[in-house]
């Protein structure tokens, strides 16, 4: 149980993702969603830009209802109960940002929304608009959505949103949600159109026993989810092929489980001590894993259009540890490999970076290779060039309830890939010349030592000072979710555990 309910404080704080489109202070109309063209990278950063800011900030966040009376009704019957509602995750899209409210507690009446950037309201405290509907947030029936928790945006403008299934994960009960985890994809430029539904079968990911958490998109192969499941049960990541609708779960004791020297976390002068698998994950550029990275330097990013270039890595952490590690997306990607190999053959391909200063609850990777990772311990985010050691300066931005921050970064998301064999070429994308599906795993794989970067964990400057959490936005921002109220979760559950 009380695994359980730290994977939930834990998440809350975790990790809101950024705003490109909120950075900008130029535009002041909302644009139409449609037409929109992916973000372009920034020009040159002002020192005054590289300044976290708030962009947004709640005492208690609120929905919007059709009218007072229904607010008010909701209130009344319990289906919006105010300082239950949390936000885990965010990811912009043209003028909005989308958040994520799992639904941790009884009284979240919508666990996907938007809210839009300050400018075309002049709020900094906007009400969440259930998205795509209201309807497709109804809890209790399986079609829509229950509990979200982590979404990805991808180049096309295809959200891919990850539901557990289950609701009301931190309080004891027996009315809770149990539906089957599924994987919805909506296409953001028609407004929250259904795309694919996919519900994930039992034996990869069991109803009311999974606790699936963050999810990245790697473009690949006519598109690939890597989710990271933190079950206390069987925790893994959990791979979905968007062309071969099939799903598998990849599980790796070593680097996926908690740690036994990480498992106290001290929040807000509070011991906790919780032991938490697998919980944040990114993904890297491209690269030729051939090559000795550290030697080309300059070359590398020279040939990141190389079709020799097959490579990503997949980063990701336990929330109890203090180590990030990796395995090569081609090996994820692989379920023949998946099924045949033995866990001394899936160690062998993990990477170890390294010590990280303090546990960590979301990170997020630009297409540049820089990593950002949230450190619990010293409310800091820090940041790692995955192909050369960095050291930052330290900001100090001060705190409140629900805070949304951002800072230019003059970098994208990793989800603008330049064009390349594996993600572009229709053979790859669809099929084989006779309808046949492509078999992801004709390539050469090289496992040892491939990474660009080793062992530079260490040299990881800390980008600033205040946030729980942190990760990047699929623009040029680091965004920061911070909730004193997370605080008071943590307390509410230790006492609750
Ligand atoms: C369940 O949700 C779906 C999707 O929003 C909707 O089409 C359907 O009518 C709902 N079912 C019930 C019984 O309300
Ligand atoms: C991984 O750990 C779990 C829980 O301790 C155990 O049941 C399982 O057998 C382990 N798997 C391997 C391959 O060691
Ligand atoms: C956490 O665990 C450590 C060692 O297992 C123990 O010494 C400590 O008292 C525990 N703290 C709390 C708050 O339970
Ligand atoms: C941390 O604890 C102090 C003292 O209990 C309290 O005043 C403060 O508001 C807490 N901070 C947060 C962010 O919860």
């Amino acid at each position: 149980m009380a695994v359980r309910m730290l994977v939930l404080v834990m998440v809350v704080a975790i990790g809101c993702t950024g705003a490109q489109q909120l950075q900008g202070s130029t535009s002041s109309t909302a644009r139409p969603l449609d037409g929109l063209s992916p973000p372009t990278p920034a020009g040159p950063i002002a020192p005054g830009e590289r300044q976290f800011r708030v962009v947004y900030e709640w005492n208690v966040l609120d929905f919007a209802f059709a009218n007072e009376a229904e607010r008010a009704h909701a209130l009344y019957n319990g289906r919006y109960i105010p300082k239950n509602v949390l936000i885990s995750d965010c990811k912009p899209y043209a003028n909005r940002l989308y958040l994520t409210i799992p639904r941790m507690l009884p009284g979240v009446p919508a666990t996907l929304g938007y809210i839009v950037r300050p400018e075309n309201n002049g709020r900094t405290d906007p009400e969440i608009v259930p998205f795509p509907s209201w309807e497709m947030n109804e809890r209790g029936n399986c079609s829509a959505l229950q509990f979200v928790q982590g979404v990805a945006v991808d180049k096309h403008g295809i959200m891919w949103v990850v539901d557990s299934g289950r609701t009301e994960t931190l309080t004891r009960g027996n009315d809770h949600v149990v539906c089957p985890p599924k994987i919805l994809l909506l296409d953001l430029k028609r407004n929250g159109a259904v795309v694919l539904r996919y519900q994930f079968p039992e034996s990869v990911v069991p109803a009311g026993n999974n606790y699936l958490n963050k999810v990245v998109v790697d473009d690949a192969f006519g598109g690939f989810a890597y989710i990271t499941d933190n079950s206390g049960a069987d925790p893994g990541i959990v791979v979905f092929s968007r062309r071969l609708l099939k799903s598998w779960k990849v599980r790796e004791n070593n680097s996926m489980r908690a740690a036994r020297n990480a498992v106290r976390f001290a929040i807000n002068g509070t011991e906790l001590n919780y032991s938490i698998h697998i919980d944040s994950i990114a993904l890297g550029p491209y690269y030729n894993p051939n090559i000795d990275a550290d030697r080309a330097n300059g070359v590398l990013s020279d040939t990141l259009l190389n079709s020799q270039n097959y490579e990503r890595n997949v980063y990701y952490s336990p929330l109890s540890s203090y180590h990030v590690y990796s395995l090569p997306a081609s090996l994820l990607r692989d379920p023949e490999f998946n099924a045949r190999a033995t866990p001394q053959q899936i160690l062998e391909a993990v990477v170890d970076y390294g010590q990280k200063v303090s546990q960590t609850d979301g990170m997020f990777m630009d297409n540049q290779g820089v990593l950002y990772y949230g450190l619990l311990g010293e409310y800091a985010i820090a940041k790692w060039d995955t192909y050369k050691p960095f050291v930052a300066g330290r900001l100090n931005p001060t705190e409140v309830n629900f805070r949304i921050l951002r800072a230019k970064t003059g970098a994208l998301s990793y989800v603008y890939t330049p064009d390349n064999l594996f993600n572009s070429d229709e053979k790859y994308l669809y099929s084989g010349a006779n309808g046949e599906p492509f078999a992801d795993n004709a390539l050469n794989y090289q496992y040892e030592g491939t990474t660009p970067a080793s062992s530079r964990l260490a040299a990881a400057g800390i980008l600033g000072a205040t946030g729980t959490a942190a990760s990047l936005g699929s623009g040029f921002s680091v965004t920061v979710l911070l909730s004193a109220s997370i605080m008071a979760m943590a307390m509410m559950i230790s006492s609750f555990v």
